[in-house]
């Protein structure tokens, strides 16, 4: 097992044998509007990759699907050879249709050519580690997941995957996930303002399996209310400051990866997020989402 000291916020977590810091990077912002094609400020989008390593974050949020193709390249760009420390972790499941829609590919074809694009546009032998991505754009969909993710953990088995999580999953999915193998993550949406998995972050949390929110900020709509920004205010700190610091105080098993493709704003979120509120503040935040 590794060990890793660090100064963000937050501290650490351990993803199965990989320790990461809790204060992650999600790459999805990188890619072109729409999260199609390159990004229009190439070199600036390189200098937020090598900002956040940089910083000492260790844990980037990616897929082949952004761009598509678009975010792996940019990584295996600007940080190949990886820092040893540098754990990057995709999700297969979904592709790009030419309207730059998400649907789901999850035929056990489509997942191997998936793992497959990740490993080359990466540059890697092994996956860290995958996400299963299930439902839609609408959210998690009921179903089994049963014959995908069985096709993740052949993949798994042959060697080119180290850990599996899941993703936009039901709390039923993510069950039959870990009675078919261990799963190290749960990458679902969820916020200040949208917390559908309460219940389910501190359930797992109580079993050591990490929480991963997408859409920390609020992604594509920032996160906007007038309790948030009241909060903000009186701690002389910006709405996205104390929307990661609550989440990093919400749960232990909770991992940031929030999203930017600005230099600036992944410095200022970085310095942000280690802000510490009160249980009159919390109490005052828990508020928006309920
Ligand atoms: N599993 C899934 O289905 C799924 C779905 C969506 C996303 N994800 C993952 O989750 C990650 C996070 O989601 P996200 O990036 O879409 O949303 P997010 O982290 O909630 O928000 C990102 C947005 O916030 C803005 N922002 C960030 N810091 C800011 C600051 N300090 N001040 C003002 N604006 C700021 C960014 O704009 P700037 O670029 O201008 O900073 C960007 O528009 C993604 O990168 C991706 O890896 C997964």
């Amino acid at each position: 097992m590794s060990t890793l000291s660090t100064s963000l916020p937050g501290g650490t977590w351990t993803l199965g044998d990989l320790t990461v810091t809790r204060f992650g990077y999600g790459a999805m912002q990188l890619a072109g509007p729409g999260v199609m094609g390159p990004p229009a400020d190439r070199d600036g989008a390189l200098a937020v990759l090598r900002e956040v390593i940089d910083l000492g974050i260790t844990h980037i949020d990616t897929a082949a699907a952004y761009g598509p193709r678009v975010t792996n390249q940019l990584i295996h760009e600007a940080l190949r050879p990886y820092p040893e420390s540098l754990h990057i972790v995709t999700k297969v499941g979904a592709i790009r249709d030419e309207h730059g829609g998400w649907p789901p590919a999850r035929q056990p074809e489509d997942l191997r050519r998936a793992v497959h694009e990740n490993l080359e546009t990466l540059g890697l032998e092994v996956l860290d580690l995958v996400n299963l991505r299930l439902g839609n754009a609408q959210g998690p969909q009921p179903g089994s997941l049963a014959e995908p993710f069985e096709t993740l953990v052949e993949l798994q088995q042959q060697g080119l995957i180290r850990h599996l999580g899941v993703s936009n999953a039901t709390a039923e999915q993510v069950a039959q996930a870990r009675a078919i193998a261990p799963i190290v993550c749960v990458q679902n949406m969820y916020n200040l303002a949208y917390r559908q998995d309460d219940e389910l972050i501190d359930e797992l949390a109580e079993e050591g399996i990490a929480y991963v929110p997408f859409f920390p900020l609020g992604g594509f709509s920032p996160l906007q209310s007038s309790a948030l920004s009241a909060v903000a205010a009186r701690l002389d700190a910006t709405p996205m400051s104390v929307a990661l610091a609550w989440l990093l105080q919400r749960s232990p098993n909770i991992l940031l990866i929030p999203g930017t493709s600005s230099v600036a704003h992944l410095r200022e979120n970085v310095a942000g997020a280690g802000l510490s509120l009160s249980d009159e503040e919390l109490a005052e935040l828990d508020k928006i989402g309920h």
